[in-house]
């Protein structure tokens, strides 16, 4: 069996510890292989970004250990930590959190500066993740110049420009019409398709039923870990 990308071993995330404690993670272990495509679903407080934050080294576990490609990640300094998510790690955070006074362009060529490019280099690397988007024809523009959809469209050419192994979103498709959520899945499945690890937030069903491994979480801790039978992913489509 192949190494799995992501090897989470009884993690738990304890705020406040002692009277008021919260245990929003409670325990939780998961291994997820390259190239899956995974919905994290579950009701609200239930612990889905706090999982998440782990996930992409954004925080570290109170206890329990995190491997990501079979290195322990649970115990790094924040500038390593950093320097993991700059190489392994594509974010797609709810809101899009895009820089409003930058066009499309710039907003994506942006985070490639900590990938020590040179300026040519990140053009064409934002260039080719907008146009995978759909958004060739919408470099120019601000974000006040353009649709909540396309909006989430160039938060994912952001996440995806420097060609990071995983990708991981925070509920990529709230907020959005179901034309627009539908444009947002096919980009995601294209991606898992093309070898990428995709891992997503998601209160909405019909998005988790289109997804191939679905993980419930309830209070901190997994309720249900299953497939889906119509869900895609590069290791569902790939038949043998
Ligand atoms: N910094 C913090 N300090 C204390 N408690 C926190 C903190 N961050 C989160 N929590 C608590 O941890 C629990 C899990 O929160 P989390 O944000 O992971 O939930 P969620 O499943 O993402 O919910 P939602 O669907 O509403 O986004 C909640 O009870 C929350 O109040
Ligand atoms: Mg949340």
């Amino acid at each position: 069996m192949e190494q799995p990308l992501i090897r989470v071993k009884n993690i738990k995330k304890i705020y406040n510890p002692g009277e008021n404690e919260v245990r929003a993670l409670d325990g939780v272990s998961l291994d997820i292989h390259p190239g899956e495509f995974v919905a994290i679903v579950g009701h609200s407080g239930s612990g889905k970004s706090t999982l998440m934050n782990m996930l992409g080294c954004l925080d570290v576990p109170t206890s329990g250990k995190y491997y990501l490609h079979g290195q322990d990640v649970s115990e790094l300094e924040d500038n390593q930590l950093s320097e993991i998510r700059n190489k392994e790690l594509g974010f797609i955070f709810q809101g899009f959190n895009l820089i409003s006074n930058l066009d499309a362009r710039g907003n994506v060529e942006l985070p490639l500066i900590y990938r020590r490019l040179d300026k040519a280099s990140r053009r064409k690397l934002a260039e080719e993740a907008l146009r995978k988007v759909g958004l060739g024809e919408r470099m120019n523009h601000k974000p006040s110049e353009m649709s909540g959809g396309q909006q989430q469209r160039v938060a994912i050419a952001r996440a995806i420009a420097a060609r990071p192994p995983v990708i991981l979103a925070d509920e990529p498709t709230g907020n959005l019409d179901s034309k627009s959520s539908e444009d947002i899945m096919k980009i995601l499945m294209a991606l898992s398709r093309s070898g990428r690890t995709v891992i997503i937030i998601t209160h909405d069903d019909d998005i988790a039923k289109q997804v191939k491994r679905v993980i419930r979480i309830k209070d901190g801790k997994i309720e249900k870990d299953y497939l889906n039978e119509n869900g895609q992913s590069e290791l569902g489509e790939r038949e043998e």
